[in-house]
């Protein structure tokens, strides 16, 4: 876990050495949610809404319902478009319960949960046995300062199983700009 930190902040310094992203936009231009268990979850809400030309507040309503929920899994890739989608960086499975117990031993992981803890209502560990509830998320310019990247669109692709079958998946496509 340790090395994980160490190869995830060399990743960081490689990145910045390439392409220094410092007056950036984040911001979501796509949202596609599947879900392949209707009985046992479906998307009540799942959509963009604009709410200026660089900020677009993502929402997401999960209805669940077979709870409580205690078993979760989680695969999150990140591709970056190039002649259609590439893979890039990061692929990542975890169980999902284990990581809510302790965020930090995956800096990627965390990262992105920092974000959506502020909007949602998923800021507590296992089980799950509420509708899981996202409300206009914004991407922030902040968070490039955290994680730069360069200038392009990408895809992150968040696949959730339950009971290790595959449940939902969720693609978010954000593009990162220049001002
Ligand atoms: C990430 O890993 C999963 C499971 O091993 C695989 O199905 C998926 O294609 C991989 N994604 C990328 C971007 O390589
Ligand atoms: C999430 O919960 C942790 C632990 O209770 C807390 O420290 C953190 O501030 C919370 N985050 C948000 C965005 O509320
Ligand atoms: C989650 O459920 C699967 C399938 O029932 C099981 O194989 C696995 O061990 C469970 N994981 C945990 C952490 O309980």
């Amino acid at each position: 876990m340790r090395l994980k930190a160490q190869i995830f902040k060399y990743i960081v310094a490689f990145t910045i050495l390439i392409q220094p992203a410092i007056f950036a936009y984040i911001k979501f231009i796509n949202l596609k949610c599947v879900t392949y268990d209707k009985p046992f979850a479906d998307f009540r809400q799942c959509n963009l809404k604009a709410l200026s030309r660089n900020a677009v507040a993502l929402s997401l309503h999960v209805r669940l319902f077979q709870v409580p929920v205690n078993n979760v899994s989680v695969n999150l890739d990140v591709y970056k478009k190039a002649n259609g989608y590439r893979p890039f960086m990061f692929n990542i499975t975890a169980d999902f319960c284990q990581f809510l117990k302790n965020k930090k031993r995956i800096p990627f992981g965390k990262l992105l949960m920092d974000t959506v803890e502020a909007y949602s209502n998923i800021n507590h560990t296992c089980p799950f046995d509420n509708d899981i509830i996202v409300r206009d998320m914004v991407l922030k310019p902040e968070q490039m300062q955290l994680l730069p990247v360069p200038m392009g669109e990408y895809m992150l692709r968040i696949s959730v199983a339950a009971y290790n079958d595959y449940k939902a998946t969720i693609k978010a496509y954000i593009q990162v700009m220049e001002d």
